[in-house]
């Protein structure tokens, strides 16, 4: 039907406007222009933009004292020619037309998102990939605002904090994301440096589908008082690997950030218990794969 090849399909994806000059936005915007795209970062206001621009430029320069140790005039250059890809904006609508891929990264409401994305779809060209950045909303009901052929190439492209030092994305697919948006954006994260992993459009993705449990369980070790707060730390920190411990790693995220996502997944009754049982983990048992010790588990270590 007019289309000769799938991979006629894939975007060139050149320009990219980052909407939210935060914490997380201006950390996309940095990534994106470390890797030589051009960068929109679009805010509502000259002082979040200001904000945004501040925080580029001071890990920019965090970045160039490893790259280039002692050598401050090729600093200076690295820092000078990233910051030539960046563009500050409050003008959505001119930078939503000429962009072949849009990342939000606001405030985590649903409205907000809902009326910004309504907006983006009415401007934007047909082709533009529009992503959220959104930790805890569902992507398909943020969607909902778009129109049904937006939906095919509307995604969540989740990034952890901070940006720069993080290694995932999770590009989250939602039904209607067709393979190839999704490959563009494997594509585009991998440029950015990052490893991109794929989940369904579920509460929590990955990271914090495993993550939140694990912090609440420890929230609800102090509230049975069965250890201190410094003891649940150190005590994951050295008897399990961990690098930060859960209650540290609470106060990094925000409390009431944490809180905010818990009491939406419970309000949309979408957890169930972390000691139900595992489908996948009985099966293992039965079958005699018991993990390393008889060469198989999850994984294969026979070889
Ligand atoms: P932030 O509060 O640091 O930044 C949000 C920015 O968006 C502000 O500069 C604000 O002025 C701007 N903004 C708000 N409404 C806007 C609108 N309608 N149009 C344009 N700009 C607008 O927030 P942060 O932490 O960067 O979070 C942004 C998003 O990223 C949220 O959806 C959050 O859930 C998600 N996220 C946050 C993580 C974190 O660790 N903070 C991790 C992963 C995702």
């Amino acid at each position: 039907r007019g289309f000769s090849t799938s991979s006629l399909l894939l975007k060139d994806i050149k320009h990219v406007t980052v909407i939210g000059a935060g914490l997380m936005g201006s950390g996309i915007v940095q990534v994106a222009a470390q890797a030589k795209y051009n960068v929109t970062m679009i805010d509502t206001t000259d002082a979040a933009l200001e904000n945004g621009k501040n925080i580029i430029s001071k890990s920019l320069k965090r970045v160039a004292r490893k790259k280039f140790a002692d050598d401050e005039a090729k600093q200076k250059q690295f820092i000078d020619e990233t910051l030539q890809y960046v563009t500050l904006s409050k003008d959505i609508e001119e930078a939503a037309a000429k962009s072949d891929l849009i990342v939000e990264a606001i405030v985590e409401n649903i409205d907000v998102k809902q009326k910004l994305f309504a907006q983006l779809d009415k401007v934007a060209p047909k082709d533009t990939i529009f992503c959220s950045n959104t930790s805890s909303l569902p992507v398909t009901q943020i969607a909902e605002a778009t129109s049904d052929a937006r939906k095919e190439r509307f995604a969540g492209l989740h990034f952890f904090n901070p940006v720069p030092a993080m290694k995932l994305v999770e590009i989250v697919r939602t039904e209607k994301v067709s393979d190839e948006v999704y490959t563009d954006l494997a594509d585009f994260t991998k440029k950015v440096g990052k490893t991109s992993v794929s989940c369904k459009d579920t509460p929590g993705f990955i990271v914090n589908r495993l993550l939140v449990p694990y912090m609440m369980e420890a929230m609800r070790v102090i509230d049975r008082e069965e250890a201190s707060i410094a003891d649940v730390d150190t005590a994951m920190k050295l008897g399990a690997g961990m690098p930060m411990g859960p209650l540290e790693l609470a106060d990094f995220v925000g409390l009431d950030t944490m809180k905010f996502i818990v009491d939406g997944w419970e309000k949309a009754g979408s957890l169930d218990t972390p000691l139900k049982e595992s489908q996948i983990l009985n099966k293992l048992v039965k079958e005699g794969n018991l993990g390393r010790k008889s060469g198989k588990g999850f994984y294969d270590y026979s070889k």
